[in-house]
C-alpha cells in the first residue's frame, strides 16, 4: 500500500513518523528532567527557608534572650519572644501573609514538644529517626500526603547546639516557673546537649511544584512541535521543487522521445536543457538525458533519410526490372525484328 503513494507524501509520512516518535520521546524524557528540576528548584528554595529560620532562631539565642532572660526568671507570664522555636514559627507566618509563600507550611516536629501543636505525626516520627540513626544525614525531600492533601517536604535534623538551650529543656525543676504555668512539665524536657530532637519541616503543595513544571513542558512542547511541523512542510517543498517536478519533467521528454513527436524546438527539451544546468544530481542526469534525446532524435532523422534513399533505390531497381522484363517477351522481341526489317526495306526503296 506504501508503494502507491507519490513521492512527496511517502516522504511527508516518513517524516511525519519520525517526528511523532520524536515528539513522544521528548515528552516523556522532557516531563520528567522538568519534573525533576521543578522538585529540585522547590527543594532549594524550601532550604533557603530552613536555613533562614535557623538565623532567626540563632538571632533569639544570641541576642532577644539575654536581654529578656532577667525578665523571664521573675515574670509571672512566659515571655514567648524569648524562646528560637517561637520566633521562628512567628516570622514563618508573618513570611506567608506574602501570597507566594502562603500555601508553605514550617513545622518544628518534636517526638516530645513543649508545645503540643509541635508533636511530630508518624510520618515525621519516621523521618526523625531516620535522621538520629544517621547523624551525617543532612536533609531529606519528597512527596507525601498532609490534610488528605499531596505536598512537597524537605526535612533538616534539629540540634540542641548550645547550653542556652538546657535552661528550658532540661528539667521543669530548672526551667523558668512562668514555663511550666503556661506549657506545663509533660513535654520538652529530657533533652541533651547535641541530640537531634526534631525535625525542621517545610512542606508546599505539590501543585505548586507540577504546575511549574507543566508550564515549562507546555512551552517546550509547542516549540518542539512547531518546529517539527516546519520542518516538515519546508522538506515537502523543496523535495518538490529540486527532485519530484525535474522527474516530472524528463519523464516528459521520455514520453516524446518514446511517442516519437519530439521536435528540436519541443518545449520539453527547452525545460529539461534549463534543468541541465544545476551542478546537483539532477542536474548532471538532466544533462544526459538532454544529450540523448537529441541523439536518439539525431539518429532516427539519419535513418528515416537512409530508409528513403533505399527506397528510391528499390523504386529505381524494381523499374530496370520492368523494362528488362518487357524487352525480354517474344513480343517485344517480334515487334524488334519487325522494326528492324521495316527500317531495312525503307533504306533499300530509297537506294
Ligand atoms: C526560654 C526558654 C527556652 C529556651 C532557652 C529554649 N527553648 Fe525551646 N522551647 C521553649 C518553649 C516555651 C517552647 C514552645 C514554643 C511554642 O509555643 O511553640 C519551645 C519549643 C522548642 C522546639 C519546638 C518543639 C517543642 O518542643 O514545642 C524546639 C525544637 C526547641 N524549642 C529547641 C530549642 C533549642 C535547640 C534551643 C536552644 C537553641 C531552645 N529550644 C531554647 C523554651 C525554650
Amino acid at each position: 500500500m506504501f508503494k502507491r503513494f507519490k513521492l512527496g507524501t511517502k516522504f511527508t509520512l516518513i517524516l511525519s513518523l519520525v517526528f511523532l516518535g520524536g515528539i513522544i520521546a521528548s515528552f516523556v524524557i522532557l516531563s520528567q528532567v522538568l519534573e525533576k528540576r521543578a522538585e529540585e528548584e522547590v527543594s532549594a528554595r524550601g532550604l533557603v527557608l530552613i536555613e533562614a529560620m535557623n538565623s532567626v532562631r540563632t538571632y533569639t539565642s544570641t541576642q532577644i534572650n539575654p536581654l529578656l532572660a532577667a525578665d523571664l526568671a521573675v515574670s509571672e507570664e512566659f515571655i514567648s519572644q524569648t524562646v528560637p522555636a517561637f520566633s521562628a514559627r512567628e516570622v514563618f507566618e508573618t513570611l506567608r501573609t506574602n501570597e507566594a509563600y502562603q500555601n508553605y507550611l514550617y513545622k518544628e516536629a518534636s517526638l516530645n514538644p513543649t508545645n503540643p501543636r509541635n508533636q511530630a505525626n508518624a510520618f515525621e516520627t519516621m523521618l526523625v529517626n531516620q535522621f538520629r540513626a544517621d547523624p551525617e544525614l543532612a536533609q531529606l525531600s519528597g512527596f507525601t500526603t498532609l490534610n488528605d492533601q499531596q505536598v512537597f517536604y524537605n526535612a533538616r535534623p534539629l540540634v540542641i547546639g548550645s547550653e542556652s538551650c538546657l535552661a528550658c529543656h532540661t528539667t521543669p525543676e530548672t526551667a523558668p516557673a512562668s514555663l511550666i504555668s503556661t506549657y506545663g512539665s509533660e513535654g520538652g524536657f529530657g533533652w541533651n546537649l547535641h541530640e537531634i530532637i526534631a525535625a525542621q519541616m517545610i512542606y508546599v503543595p505539590a501543585d505548586d511544584v507540577f504546575s511549574s513544571a507543566r508550564l515549562s513542558l507546555t512551552l517546550v512542547m509547542i516549540i518542539i512541535v512547531v518546529i517539527f511541523a516546519l520542518v516538515v512542510a519546508v522538506t515537502n517543498v523543496l523535495l518538490k521543487r529540486s527532485v519530484v517536478r525535474p522527474v516530472e519533467q524528463m519523464a516528459g521528454l521520455a514520453q516524446r522521445v518514446s511517442a516519437d513527436t519530439l521536435a528540436p524546438d519541443a518545449q520539453e527539451l527547452a525545460v529539461v536543457e534549463r534543468l541541465s544546468y544545476r551542478q546537483d544530481e539532477l542536474g548532471h542526469t538532466a544533462l544526459v538525458f538532454q544529450k540523448m534525446a537529441k541523439e536518439v532524435y539525431a539518429r532516427e532523422q539519419k535513418l528515416k533519410r537512409e530508409v528513403q534513399r533505399l527506397n528510391i533505390q528499390i523504386d529505381e531497381q524494381k523499374r530496370s526490372q520492368q523494362v528488362q522484363q518487357i524487352t525480354e517477351t517474344d513480343y517485344f522481341q517480334d515487334l524488334q525484328k519487325k522494326v528492324k526489317q521495316l527500317r531495312d526495306t525503307q533504306v533499300g526503296e530509297e537506294e
